[in-house]
C-alpha cells in the first residue's frame, strides 16, 4: 500500500480569519460608530482610552496613530536635559531605534539574554554622564526584568521607558507591562494581541505632565482651546479603529489565555528535544507572557525552516535575522554583540495566532521531531 503525504497548511498569520470570525459584530460597532458622524477624536476613543487605563492600572492613555508614533511623542514629551543618549536592546524592531533617532537622540544598543530581553549587567557598561534613559522591549510578549531596570534606574539617574508594541497583557510581578517605564507605547497592528483593522498605537504613563505634553503633541501642539503652543504632529487615533478595539479588548483575556494554553503544548510536544532551546521559562511565576510570539532557539535552524515550509508550515525569523546593531543605517556605528549573534544564529518564530488549533500543533511538533531524527 502506498502511503498518503498528508500536508496542512499552516500559516504564520492569518489577517483574514481576524475580522471574518467575527464579521457581524464588527461590522455594527462600526456602522454604530460612522452613524454619530464623530470620525476624529471623539466619544469612542476616550470611551477605549478609559478602558486601557482600568485594564493596564494606570492614570493616562492616548491613543495614536502607531507604537513608532506614542513612543517619538513620548521622548518629546519629557523635559531634556545635556544627556543625549538611549540605550535600546539589539533584539526589536527598527520601530524603537527608529523613534529614539527622531526624537533627537543618539541610540546605543545594548546586548541581550537568552530569554531576547535586554541584558542589565551588560547594559550598565552602556551607562554614561550621557545616558537620558533605557527604552525596554517586552518582546515576544515576555517581560523584561524590571527589579534589575528599577535599580539601575536609581543607581544612575536613568529613564525607563518601554517598548511594549509586543507585550500587551503581559505582567511582571502582577503590575501589567508598559505600565512600569516612565511612558510605554502599546501597538495595534492588526496581529497584536490587541489589535485593530489598520496602524494604530497608545502612550501610557501615570505621569500627569507627559500627558499633557503628549495629548498636544498628538494633535499639532494645540492646547484645548486650539491655539497652538509647541511642535507637534498628527498622530490620533480614528474613532473606528477605537470602536474595533473596545469590542477586541472585551475578548483580550480570552486571547491570551487560548495563547498561553497552546504555548504550553508546544512546550510539552517539544521539551524532550535536545536540539532546541526555550526563550521562556515554563511556569514563571515572575512573569505572565503572553505569546505574542512563540520563539525558540533550534539548530540547523534555516533547514529545519525550509524542511517545515515544505511540510506546509510557515515560519519566522524576526528582523530578516539582522539584529539592531547590524543595520546599515546613516550615522548608525554597528557593533558586535556576543549574545545577540549567537541568539540570530538559532532564532525561530513558531506560528501562534488566534485561529491556530491544537491538533496543527501536534502537525507542526511531529514535524519538527522528524526533521531531527531524520
Ligand atoms: C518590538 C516592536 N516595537 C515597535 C513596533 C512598532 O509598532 P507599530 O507598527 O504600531 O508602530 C513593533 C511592531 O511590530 C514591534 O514589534
Amino acid at each position: 500500500m502506498v502511503g498518503v503525504l498528508y500536508i496542512m497548511k499552516i500559516s504564520f498569520y492569518n489577517y483574514k480569519s481576524l475580522y471574518v470570525n467575527n464579521q457581524k459584530s464588527y461590522l455594527r460597532k462600526i456602522d454604530k460608530n460612522l452613524m454619530t458622524g464623530e470620525f476624529i477624536l471623539g466619544k469612542e476613543l476616550e470611551k477605549f482610552e478609559e478602558k486601557i487605563c482600568k485594564y493596564l492600572d494606570v492614570k493616562y492613555c492616548l491613543g495614536t496613530s502607531s507604537a513608532t508614533s506614542a513612543m517619538e511623542i513620548g521622548l518629546a514629551s519629557i523635559p531634556k536635559n545635556n544627556k543625549t543618549e538611549i540605550i535600546l536592546p539589539s533584539h526589536t524592531f527598527v520601530a524603537t531605534i527608529d523613534a529614539i533617532y527622531n526624537a533627537g537622540f543618539k541610540p546605543i544598543v545594548a546586548d541581550i539574554d537568552n530569554s531576547g530581553m535586554i541584558n542589565c549587567e551588560k547594559l550598565i557598561n552602556l551607562i554614561s554622564n550621557r545616558t537620558f534613559g533605557i527604552l525596554a522591549v517586552n518582546i515576544n510578549g515576555n517581560s523584561c526584568n524590571y527589579d534589575n531596570l528599577k535599580l539601575i534606574s536609581k543607581k544612575y539617574n536613568v529613564h525607563i521607558f518601554e517598548d511594549n508594541a509586543q507585550g500587551f497583557g503581559t505582567k511582571y510581578n502582577n503590575n501589567f507591562t508598559g505600565g512600569i517605564g516612565i511612558f510605554g507605547a502599546l501597538s495595534f497592528y492588526p496581529t497584536k494581541i490587541l489589535g485593530c483593522f489598520g496602524d494604530g498605537g497608545a502612550i501610557v504613563t501615570n505621569n500627569y505632565n507627559i500627558y499633557t505634553n503628549a495629548k498636544k503633541i498628538r494633535n499639532h501642539g494645540r492646547n484645548i482651546k486650539g491655539h497652538v503652543d509647541q511642535w507637534g504632529t498628527n498622530s490620533r487615533l480614528d474613532n473606528v479603529q477605537a470602536a474595533i478595539l473596545n469590542y477586541n479588548l472585551t475578548k483580550v483575556e480570552e486571547t491570551i489565555k487560548k495563547r498561553i494554553t497552546l504555548a504550553k503544548l508546544y512546550f510539552e510536544l517539544l521539551r524532550n528535544n535536545k536540539n532546541i532551546k526555550f526563550t521562556h521559562v515554563a511556569n514563571n511565576s515572575v512573569i505572565r507572557h503572553t505569546f505574542q510570539n512563540f520563539e525558540i532557539l533550534v539548530k540547523k535552524r534555516n533547514k529545519l525552516k525550509n524542511f517545515l515550509q515544505d511540510n506546509g508550515i510557515e515560519t519566522l525569523i524576526q528582523w530578516k535575522s539582522v539584529p539592531i546593531n547590524k543595520l546599515k543605517l546613516p550615522k548608525f556605528k554597528n557593533s558586535v554583540l556576543k549574545i545577540t549573534s549567537n541568539y540570530f544564529k538559532y532564532c525561530l518564530c513558531l506560528p501562534i495566532n488566534n485561529s491556530l488549533t491544537e491538533k496543527e500543533i501536534h502537525y507542526i511538533c511531529k514535524k519538527i521531531n522528524l526533521f531531527y531524527t531524520k
